[in-house]
């Protein structure tokens, strides 16, 4: 595989690209990885992605004409989605929409009544931009439409990151650093509006549409066909480096998906992969069952390296302030994935290539090779074999933490035949 282009594991790219850059996500990869990809493949090749996250691979995918699936577990990205490959609007009726707005706006400002709006959005926004926000909000949610609902909401959820007083699209909300132009909402919602209807314009009308549903991919998704994809593009979340219901909490608290930590882990986190100490109950964790699991007994082989890692976290976590539970997080990230992994297996054709891009962890000092681990899982799965090329040195940044780990971390694309 040529790797000679910069960026694949972040974000820079799809920034500067139309579509692409409709909404900020913490995580992703460049689009140029997933258009190198297809420059090699036929037409009729349908693309699986089991971690659509904003739609680097699905967007990708319908702007060069090919036929794409994909699962998104949370709902806010999944509407996210939806609306990136959403290009049937009408501008004229987006311009109606938009008069109708202000006047909401011009109605309903003075007396707007914040008191029922969550506490955290009371905290990070002007009081004035925020009944502005909640005006335009509340009329996209009347709208029976789907296909403006979901333009508008995307439109608005763009705004509600560019109107806060401090940045929102972190893994945790930043307090330390301020945004300067944090006001104009309406004006910052009409510009990402005409921004939005220029870019669909720009693309080719032929389009061979991209399909997302909300669906947990460690679970069968009996509207994705046994044997159908030819190639799976993707980047799953990576063991301890985000929690994605924390992540995208502004939203979703903003869309009224949820409103408290509970919330947050009934409605949202429940659906994902577990990437995260925040997505189980520590005491339900029982290491007698766990190694009767199915993916415990087809994976034999690795459960010794995986129960001496295991032991190993334990004992560091005892000498740190947070005594996070790291080793449960690591058993349960890759039984899950070897359910993604499955899942994977049944839907693409068994001529197909996989392409993951992950990242490594090394939770209180423990190396875990996640990249490694989750080849020889894919195996156990049904995949042939796999190759690790390595795309980029992450962690260094932290080095200068004093509890932290020196551990190089990486990060890599496993490609799975
Ligand atoms: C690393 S991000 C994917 C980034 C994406 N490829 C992009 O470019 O935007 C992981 C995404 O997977 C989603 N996710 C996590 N577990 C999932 C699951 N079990 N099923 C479906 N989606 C899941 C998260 O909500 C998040 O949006």
């Amino acid at each position: 595989m040529d790797l000679q282009f910069e960026n694949i594991g972040c974000v820079k790219d799809n920034m500067k690209s139309p579509i692409h850059n409709w909404y900020r996500f913490t995580a992703g990869f460049s689009y140029k990885f997933v258009d190198y990809l297809l420059s090699d493949l036929p037409k009729e090749s349908v693309v699986y992605e089991p971690f659509a996250g904003c739609g680097t691979t699905l967007v990708s995918s319908q702007k060069n004409g090919f036929h794409s699936v994909g699962n998104e577990g949370q709902e806010f990205m999944y509407d996210i989605c939806r609306a990136k490959l959403n290009w049937t609007v009408d501008r004229n009726k987006i311009d109606n929409h938009i008069s109708l707005i202000k006047q909401a706006i011009s109605d309903e400002y003075e007396t707007y009544n914040l008191s029922d709006e969550n506490p955290l959005l009371i905290e990070l926004y002007d009081r004035n931009n925020l009944a502005i926000l909640c005006i335009i909000r509340n009329y996209i949610l009347s709208l029976k439409d789907e296909s403006y609902k979901l333009f508008f909401k995307l439109a608005l959820s763009n705004v509600l990151h560019r109107t806060a007083i401090h940045p929102i699209a972190v893994p945790y909300i930043s307090r330390t650093r301020k945004l300067m132009n944090n006001g104009q909402p309406f004006e910052k919602f009409v510009s990402t509006c005409n921004k939005m209807v220029d870019d669909i314009k720009s693309q080719s009308t032929d389009y061979v549409s991209s399909q997302v549903f909300l669906h947990d991919s460690r679970e069968k998704n009996a509207l994705i066909e046994t044997d159908s994809c030819s190639i799976c593009i993707t980047s799953p979340p990576y063991l301890n480096n985000l929690d994605y219901g924390e992540v995208s909490k502004v939203p979703t608290h903003f869309w009224g998906i949820t409103n408290t930590w509970n919330d947050i882990t009934s409605k949202v986190r429940i659906n994902l992969v577990t990437g995260a100490t925040t997505h189980y109950k520590e005491t339900d964790f029982d290491i007698n069952k766990y190694i009767k699991t199915p993916f415990a007994t087809n994976n034999e082989k690795l459960i010794p390296q995986l129960l001496d890692m295991f032991d190993k976290i334990k004992i560091n976590a005892q000498n740190r302030s947070g005594k996070k539970s790291f080793h449960i997080l690591m058993m349960h990230y890759f039984s899950d994935m070897y359910n993604v992994l499955l899942e994977m297996r049944r839907v693409l054709k068994s001529d197909s290539k996989s392409y993951l891009i992950l990242g490594d962890s090394a939770p209180y000092g423990v190396y875990i090779p996640t990249t490694q681990l989750l080849g020889e899982i894919a195996v156990s799965a049904g995949f042939n074999e796999y190759a690790i090329y390595k795309i980029r040195t992450r962690g260094t940044k932290w080095k200068s933490l004093s509890n932290r780990h020196n551990i190089e971390l990486s990060e890599n694309i496993l490609e799975l035949n």
